[in-house]
């Protein structure tokens, strides 16, 4: 029923901004509208989850709008496919349940899966890690843990303008996704903080990574598995544990790694710089046509590394050897300081030596300049312009 004058022109605004919407091509869907509320206490989840649904189900290419203020928002699951492109524009903050159980079990935070063409814009997302870290750090079993933010099978997806503060696990996690973008994106938690991977690729083809700055507990970008033309470029990483590909050869049966490129990034006090990491243990994976390309290291612990040892504990690597085979990678330009004397280091697997390893253009020195060593093993390639430490090739 529409009696008063106030609910006429409350009728007469709707229609005015559908008919703008349909002009536009598209449908505005604003979060608050749903029932969200922004004063950070009262959780907004079911209002998220009808936007989306409308959104989701809109006739015309839509947005889902969060204003400014704070947004309490537990699991939430963004499911596809959806008729039409979604654009979420975010203004304000989400933040996680301080109480890290009440995330559930799902292993997700927010979680956008099986959705095509999706654009998540501005924002920041507060996980609220800290009380979770607390329990892995004393030795507890805690079950519930959630990554920030994850696209599972999303074609055609990009983040950009986002800040990731506090994950529990992993900020962002791009997993069986084609065509995507990150870019412009800020990441941060303690240096302390277990296992806060800044990003994650895996089983992915056509990623790109752009202006990114990382400051975290565990890898800055870590690439597992399946991994396929991924781009990076501008990514500032440190403290953290460096652009790390790996650990792979956990499986036997694995997929490899493929045309990897980073460039035009800068590590500073990172406990790795160029890792690539593998099981001492058997697998049919590999890793292939890697280049990194114009990097400055400032004080990082281990610059360039190639560990095919890994094995913690000495458990589960009946042979200390690794069945991954490393091909064509690519140093080029390669300049600063490391932390420790052994600057770089390949460590490759006396069954399946590294080969194709080419290195140009080195220059990384430790304290006073000439101290910095280089240690090879099992690996083959070739070499050409200024290598500092001495080229062990
Ligand atoms: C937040 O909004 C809810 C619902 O209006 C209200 O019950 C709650 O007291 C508010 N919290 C604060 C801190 O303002
Ligand atoms: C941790 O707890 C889960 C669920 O309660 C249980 O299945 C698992 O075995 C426990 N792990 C350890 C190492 O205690
Ligand atoms: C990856 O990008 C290339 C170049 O744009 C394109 O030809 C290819 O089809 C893409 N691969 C997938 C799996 O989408
Ligand atoms: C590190 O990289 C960022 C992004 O490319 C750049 O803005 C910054 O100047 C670089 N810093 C150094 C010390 O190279
Ligand atoms: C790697 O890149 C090359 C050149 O762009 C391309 O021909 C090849 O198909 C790519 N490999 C994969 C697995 O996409
Ligand atoms: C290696 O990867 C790069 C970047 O994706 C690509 O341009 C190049 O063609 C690839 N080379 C081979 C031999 O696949
Ligand atoms: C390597 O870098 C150091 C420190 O920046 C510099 O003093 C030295 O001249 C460089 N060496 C070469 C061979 O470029």
């Amino acid at each position: 029923m529409i009696s008063t004058t106030s609910d006429i022109s409350f009728l007469r605004f709707i229609l005015l901004q559908l008919f703008v919407n349909i002009a536009k091509g598209a449908s505005i869907f604003n979060v608050i509208e749903f029932g969200a509320n922004p004063n950070g206490t009262t959780e907004s989840t079911r209002p998220f989850l009808s936007a989306w649904a409308s959104a989701c189900a809109s006739r015309l290419s839509s947005s889902i709008y969060v204003p400014e203020g704070r947004f309490l928002i537990g699991f939430a699951e963004f499911r596809g496919p959806c008729e039409n492109p979604i654009r979420v524009q975010i203004d304000g903050t989400l933040v996680a349940p301080i109480d890290y159980n009440a995330l559930g079990n799902s292993g997700h935070w927010l979680l956008f899966i099986q959705v095509n063409r999706i654009t998540v814009v501005g924002g920041v997302v507060d996980a609220n890690g800290a009380g979770f870290w607390a329990c892995k750090t004393s030795g507890q079993n805690c079950t519930v843990e959630a990554r920030s933010i994850t696209f599972n099978w999303v074609n055609d997806g990009e983040i950009s303008g986002l800040t990731s503060i506090n994950s529990q696990l992993t900020h962002l996690v791009i997993n069986s996704c084609k065509n995507v973008k990150v870019s412009n994106v800020r990441i941060v938690a303690p240096d302390l903080s277990p296992n806060t991977d800044g990003i994650h690729v895996q089983s992915s083809t056509n990623v790109t990574i752009t202006n990114i700055i990382i400051k975290t507990g565990d890898d800055c970008i870590s690439i597992g598995p399946g991994t396929r033309n991924l781009w990076m470029e501008k990514i500032q990483c440190g403290p953290g544990h460096g652009v790390s590909i790996g650990s792979l050869a956990r499986d036997f049966i694995e997929d490899g790694v493929e045309n990897v490129t980073l460039v035009n990034s800068n590590f500073s006090g990172s406990d790795n710089g160029l890792r690539i990491k593998t099981w001492a243990r058997p697998s049919i994976g590999f890793v292939r046509n890697v280049s990194y390309r114009n990097i400055v290291m400032n004080n990082v612990e281990n610059p360039i590394i190639i560990d095919q040892n890994y094995c913690p504990n000495n458990q589960g690597c009946p042979l200390q050897s690794s069945g991954i085979k490393i091909d064509q990678v690519t140093y080029e330009n390669i300049q600063g300081t490391s932390a420790t004397q052994v600057a770089m280091t390949f460590d490759c697997s006396p069954t399946n030596p590294c080969v194709g390893i080419k290195l140009k253009d080195i220059n990384l020195t430790y304290l006073d300049i000439k101290r910095a060593q280089s240690f090879c093993k099992n690996i083959g390639g070739t070499s050409g312009g200024v290598i500092v430490p001495d080229n062990c090739l």
